[in-house]
């Protein structure tokens, strides 16, 4: 069990999300495209752990929060961290509240939760995917690119593609083009080499 001096266990931080050609990912705090196998792929990746009895925490912000369909709770091996600077309670189905990524971050990888998560997951949104991008335990970013135009008021950040590595294929992720409901989309992952991380 790797461990360093702030007592910290490092965990992977991941990021997940659909974006369309422009890399819009949402349009008046909803995401403007219905794609069920899609959602389905992102549900059985986020949920997937090492072992029974071993979570994953999953990092939201407080738009996507409020947006995301309350009848996705209680969610199979998750933690639910909202970031917020504003609220002080913690909201209804989510188990903590944070003021800043590397909270949430933290969260994950001291005690007493540090024995019980895998894998922190990004869900979005822009700051928040961000601030992920920048973390030195980012190692993967799952990034559907939605072949198709959409009107869209947020958007996926840019990152550097040189330094994350698209990957031909990868374990658990469909490879080639799939289509649903007449819209084309592609699963890919992004790999970045973690020799420069902490
Ligand atoms: N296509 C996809 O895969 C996908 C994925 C995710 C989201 N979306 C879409 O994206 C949209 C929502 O994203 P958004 O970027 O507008 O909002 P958001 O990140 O969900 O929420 C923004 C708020 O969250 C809090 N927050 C965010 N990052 C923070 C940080 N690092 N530290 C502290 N607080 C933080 C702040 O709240 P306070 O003001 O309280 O401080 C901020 O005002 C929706 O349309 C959603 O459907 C799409």
């Amino acid at each position: 069990m790797e461990m360093n001096q702030d007592n910290m266990q490092r965990k992977p931080v991941r990021l997940i999300a659909a974006a369309c050609n422009n890399s819009g990912i949402g349009k008046d705090g909803k995401v403007p495209w219905n794609l069920p196998c899609e959602f389905q792929y992102f549900m059985s990746t986020i949920t997937r752990v090492s072992r029974p009895g071993k979570m994953n925490m999953m990092v939201w912000g407080k738009q996507c929060w409020f947006s995301h369909p309350k009848t996705s709770f209680p969610m199979a091996n998750m933690m639910h961290v909202v970031l917020s600077t504003k609220l002080d309670t913690v909201p209804d189905h989510a188990h903590f509240l944070c003021q800043d990524f590397e909270s949430a971050v933290r969260l994950a990888a001291q005690p007493p939760l540090a024995g019980l998560i895998d894998t922190v997951w990004v869900v979005g949104g822009t700051r928040v995917y961000k601030d992920a991008l920048k973390h030195p335990w980012c190692d993967l970013v799952y990034l559907t690119h939605v072949m198709a135009d959409f009107d869209c008021d947020v958007f996926f950040p840019e990152f550097d593609r040189g330094l994350f590595k698209l990957q031909e294929r990868f374990p658990d992720v469909p490879s080639g083009i799939q289509e649903e409901n007449g819209i084309k989309y592609k699963c890919q992952v992004f790999k970045r080499e973690m020799s420069d991380a902490v």
